[in-house]
């Protein structure tokens, strides 16, 4: 079996989850939290490298503010509990998305867990927090853009390598494998630059209820996909 490098998540339907249940939309975060660990663990056991997940886009700003603040209480946990599963599987942790919107507090964690864990080489884990795809290109657009004002470059040295250096996922290999769970189709402004030649591979599986089968099933989808180019990639 051939795994894939890096696997990108859309971690979709913890509100249909719950509500299924009869639960509060929230409830179905903390599952979907919950499940991040299991699946963190069962990647790294794959030998999985890289695991990029969409844990609060640009666009989430605008749900309930019951829902957002819930969201946010989560992600501040997350930061310090996450230090655990990290030296476990040796993980280090990136996020990535413009941080600058978040809570102060949520910052600072940030900042430690990316310091604290930063050499660990068991498995990379990037989160998108406050990311959207168009935003990351826009900050990436004005960064180049002060470069070329201050004399620091000339425009012809903007390649596509300089691009992908200035874009938040920098010195990170692209996805080989998208997944998104729960139904829907689309990729929803994650990783738009980084995903230009990955696989796709959607399930009705809501997030809470993806399993280490699950991943099986959408790795097995992988392979099957890139016989038949003999495995190598399109690209
Ligand atoms: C989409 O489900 C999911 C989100 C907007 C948040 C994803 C967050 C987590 C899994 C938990 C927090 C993550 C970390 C890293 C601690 P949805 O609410 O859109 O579900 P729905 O489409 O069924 O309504």
């Amino acid at each position: 079996m051939n795994i894939p490098n890096h696997v990108a998540i859309i971690l979709d339907g913890n509100g249909r989850w719950a509500k299924k249940k009869g639960m509060p939309r929230n409830y179905g975060h903390i599952q979907g939290a919950k499940n991040l660990e299991v699946i963190i663990e069962e990647a790294h056991n794959l030998g999985i490298k890289y695991l990029t997940v969409y844990a609060f886009s640009t666009e989430n700003w605008n749900r309930p503010k019951e829902e957002v603040d819930g969201l946010m209480k989560l992600l501040r946990n997350y930061m310090k509990t996450c230090l655990k599963t990290a030296s476990k599987n040796r993980m280090s942790v990136r996020v990535i998305g413009d941080k600058s919107r978040l809570d102060d507090d949520i910052q600072k964690r940030i900042a430690e867990l990316e310091n604290l864990t930063r050499d660990y080489e068991g498995i990379h884990l990037q989160i998108a927090i406050n990311y959207g795809g168009r935003d990351e290109i826009r900050r990436c657009v004005q960064t180049l853009t002060q470069k070329v004002c201050s004399g620091e470059i000339t425009s012809d040295k903007i390649t596509e390598e300089l691009i992908s250096e200035n874009l938040d996922t920098a010195g990170i290999p692209d996805p080989d494998l998208l997944i998104r769970t729960c139904k829907e189709l689309r990729i929803s402004n994650f990783l738009l630059w980084q995903l230009a030649y990955s696989e796709f591979y959607f399930t009705e599986v809501e997030w809470p209820d993806f399993d280490k089968a699950e991943l099986m099933k959408a790795i097995e989808a992988y392979n099957n996909r890139n016989r038949k180019f003999g495995n190598v990639s399109e690209q």
